[in-house]
């Protein structure tokens, strides 16, 4: 089965805050692919949908799964990422006292993201920054799903 969602991000939005990434989680889940699979791609998108929310000026996450993969495309409209490299270092993180009293600001979400993907690429400039991943789809035959 192919599935092809688009969900809107609002800026500082704490509290509907992860909600498309629990949406693409649950759509996953309905399918066939493995435990693993959905793991990864769950933090994956939580990590970026989140950095869309708390870094920002809001966007879009498209999601897509086609014959032979998963691909989630998170899209902002600013202010951009200043250094993308620097960004993905552990522990990096430009978060405001606001967004850290919200539990946000480790500087762990980029490493995550790295880690969990099979294929990123992030392009960012003062306009926005568009980071995109895919996965590989993984099934599990129907015995060992039960
Ligand atoms: N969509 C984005 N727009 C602008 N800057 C971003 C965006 N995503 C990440 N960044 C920048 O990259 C830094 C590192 O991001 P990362 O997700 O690793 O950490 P964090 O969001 O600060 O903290 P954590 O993810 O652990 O809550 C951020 O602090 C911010 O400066
Ligand atoms: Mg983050």
């Amino acid at each position: 089965m192919n599935v092809s969602k688009q969900y809107l991000i609002a800026p500082n939005d704490y509290f509907n805050a992860g909600s498309a990434s629990s949406d693409i989680k649950k759509t996953l889940k309905s399918m066939n692919f493995s435990n693993d699979l959905i793991k990864r791609i769950s933090i994956a998108s939580y990590e970026a949908e989140i950095n869309i929310v708390i870094h920002s000026y809001g966007g879009f996450v498209d999601f897509k799964v086609n014959d032979t993969s998963i691909l989630i495309q998170c899209v902002d409209s600013g202010p951009g990422i200043d250094n993308v490299e620097l960004a993905m270092s552990p522990g990096f993180s430009t978060a405001s006292e606001t967004v850290r009293l919200n539990g946000f600001g480790a500087g762990m979400g980029l490493p995550n993201i790295k880690n969990s993907c099979d294929e990123l690429t992030i392009v960012s400039d003062p306009n926005g920054t568009i980071v995109t991943m895919s996965f590989h789809r993984v099934e599990v035959s129907q015995d060992d799903s039960v």
